[in-house]
């Protein structure tokens, strides 16, 4: 482990190694950097200050906002939108795209974001986190929602933050995954997991096996086949999709919130939650499917649409398919 390396410092380094790069994207994600840090000292003082609890109201999805929520979403907002490195942004708590105020200056990047992931966990003192996805934009008038639809493989650059014991930014830009730790003393983002791999195959799975009345014979078959195979295997579900997804990342493991009867298309957002893991595991030599196909080849329809995610290890997720397939 390298200490003491932050992680502008990091980003600089790497934008030297691309003699064309303009210095916007290093621009953006310190921004983002510093979104990320307001958000962790808020997560970190819930409890004491009044940020506990839901806000009243649903968001687009129907799902019960959170304080934390719209803390979270505003903090991200307007953190990144006078910063003149984006064209617009789009986030799981605005059922429209959100605009640039016209007196800020306009970017090339599109900023695609779950504020708040695993709001049932705020209360409780268990690990939530953040998740983003960054797209060029080639629109030359008005964005609208159509230049947001774009497959995972054009993500120039996806991450998430896991507010946990202690709070981690992981990121790829399809050059490796990198995590980084936040000193709480310096208030720094320092380097602690340089080129992440994920094994290719794990001994964890994570499903809500409270659904299992409602799965197909292929996802049953499969935990089955988990629980009574050659290998031992052991259930950890925390019901965070980012921390479950950031322990089988780096234990190695399988996540799994398929398709079944009562969510026909799965639970999980494509543009915010499935897309940027994706593209980190792939990065980090893991596979990520729909259970037939690969969730970074799909091509969005809509902005808030849901996708069935079966991620991790390459080995554990190809067999998972496999069961699919035949189910
Ligand atoms: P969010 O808090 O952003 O709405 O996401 C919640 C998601 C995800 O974090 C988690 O993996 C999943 O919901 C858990 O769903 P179940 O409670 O249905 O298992
Ligand atoms: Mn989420
Ligand atoms: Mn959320």
């Amino acid at each position: 482990m390298t200490l003491g390396i932050t992680i502008t410092k990091f980003l600089l380094e790497e934008q030297r190694k691309y003699p064309g790069s303009t210095g916007n994207f290093t621009g953006l994600f310190s921004d983002l950097v510093t979104a990320a840090k307001v958000i962790s000292r808020e997560v970190n003082r819930a409890g004491l200050i009044d940020i506990l609890g839901s806000t009243g109201y649903k968001n687009v999805q129907g799902e019960e906002v959170q304080k934390l929520d719209e803390f979270a979403n505003r903090t991200i907002i307007q953190t990144m939108e006078h910063g003149g490195w984006l064209c617009s942004m789009a986030s799981e708590e605005c059922e429209d795209i959100i605009p640039i105020p016209d007196d800020y200056p306009r970017g090339r990047y599109l900023l695609l974001f779950d504020p708040l992931d695993g709001s049932s966990n705020i209360d409780v003192n268990v690990s939530v986190g953040t998740i983003f996805s960054i797209l060029r934009c080639e629109c030359t008038d008005k964005v609208s929602v159509k230049d947001f639809l774009k497959p995972g493989t054009e993500q120039v650059c996806a991450g998430y933050i896991v507010y946990g014991s202690s709070t981690m930014l992981v990121y790829t830009t399809g050059h490796g995954v990198h995590g980084f730790t936040l000193d709480p003393g310096v208030g720094e983002f320092l380097l602690s997991h340089e080129n992440i791999t994920i094994p290719e195959r794990g001994k964890i799975y994570s499903i809500n096996e409270g659904n299992s009345r409602y799965w197909y014979p292929g996802t049953a078959r499969y935990i089955e086949h988990l629980k009574n195979g050659n290998s031992t295997y052991s259930a950890r579900y925390v019901g965070s999709l980012v921390a479950d997804f950031h322990r089988n990342l780096l234990k190695g493991g399988i996540f799994l919130y398929p398709a079944d009867r009562k969510s026909k298309n799965g639970k999980l957002r494509l543009l915010y939650e499935a897309n940027p893991l994706s593209f980190i595991v792939e990065q980090a030599g893991g596979m990520a499917s729909t259970g037939e196909k690969r969730i970074l080849d799909i091509v969005p329809e809509e902005l808030h649409q849901r996708v069935p995610l079966i991620i991790g290890s390459k080995r554990d997720v190809q067999e998972a398919e496999r069961f699919w397939k035949e189910g």
